[in-house]
């Protein structure tokens, strides 16, 4: 059973006895504010939620140019959806959400843009850091941060600090992060060790590298989500993600809403996970084939 159970009883609770219930005066956080959310999270398994969610949020500069404002209005825009989505994974019992807001690539953009990207971070930190605290959740910045803006470091430096002892869901923000670079950190770190320790017979394997990557200790996501419909996972995550499930939907970010995240949620829950075996239903089909002589091959790779 998920950690999460006793949130989640709570939640159903007050959920049994809709529709008529949505209607009235909100009771819990996550009381569906129209039918859509209410018709997704009657669908919704609470006891069966990913443990960690990773997402790449896309689209804010398509979203501003499609209404004709500056692309950094789209960023702003990004912001909100961002607080929602936090908001919402924390009260659902998501155990640890990583959020993909700068990449090492990003330093590409024009420099007003970046320049104006690390203040709407600064601006967001001063400005969310105080209810993330107050809803126990723990922030933390994965990528290389020690190469951020001073200032940014700072906030983000404090951010990590107040919320240290926070038992609730993990924030991870990844900030000037590669995936390929997170890699190569790694194995410097691990290589490091040999050399300071002596530890000449050492052989790593996976279990050594997933320590020292930045999100060690935390468990693989299970879900990665991508906005704005593009088929990539853009240098995100790329030795933990290997069995995360895929939801890409066309909505751009700012427009990703509760209910479009319960839609992953639900979609997610259909999913079979095979982990390179058979799963469920095949293996059932496979004993009957053993008993029975049939010999005829299985595609997907799991
Ligand atoms: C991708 O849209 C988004 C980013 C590069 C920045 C993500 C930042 C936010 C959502 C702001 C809020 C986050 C925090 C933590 C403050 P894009 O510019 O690549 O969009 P496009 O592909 O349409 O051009």
């Amino acid at each position: 059973m998920n950690a999460v159970a006793p949130r989640a009883c709570a939640m159903l609770l007050c959920l049994t006895d809709f529709p008529e219930r949505f209607r009235v005066k909100a009771i819990h956080p996550l009381k569906p504010a129209n039918r859509e959310e209410a018709e997704l999270l009657e669908k919704l398994d609470l006891n069966r939620l990913p443990n960690h969610i990773a997402i790449i949020m896309d689209g804010n500069g398509r979203w501003a140019e499609r209404r004709h404002l500056p692309r950094l209005a789209g960023h702003r825009a990004g912001v909100d959806a961002t607080r929602e989505i936090i908001d919402t994974c924390s009260h659902l019992g998501v155990r640890c959400l990583t959020i993909y807001a700068f990449s090492l690539e990003n330093w590409r953009r024009p420099q007003a843009e970046t320049t104006f990207l690390m203040q709407l971070l600064r601006k967001y930190l001063k400005r969310e850091i105080p209810t993330i605290h107050k809803n126990n959740i723990r922030f933390f910045v994965i990528g290389r941060a020690a190469e951020l803006p001073k200032g940014v470091r700072k906030d983000v430096d404090d951010a990590m600090r107040l919320t240290a002892r926070n038992t609730g869901m993990k924030l991870a923000v990844a900030l000037n992060y590669g995936g390929r670079a997170e890699l190569v950190d790694a194995f410097n770190s691990i290589l490091e060790n040999i050399r300071a320790n002596g530890l000449s017979a050492f052989r790593a394997d996976e279990q050594a590298i997933s320590n020292h990557l930045y999100t060690a200790g935390l468990p693989d996501p299970d879900l990665l989500i991508r906005t704005s419909g593009e088929m990539r996972v853009s240098n995100f995550l790329l030795w933990q993600i290997a069995y995360a499930e895929i939801y890409v939907t066309e909505t751009l970010w700012p427009d990703f809403t509760r209910a479009q995240l319960f839609r992953a949620l639900v979609d997610f829950q259909k999913r079979e996970r095979r982990y390179g075996g058979l799963g469920v239903r095949s293996e059932q089909t496979a004993s009957a084939d053993a008993v029975g002589g049939n010999h005829v091959g299985r595609t997907g790779r799991g």
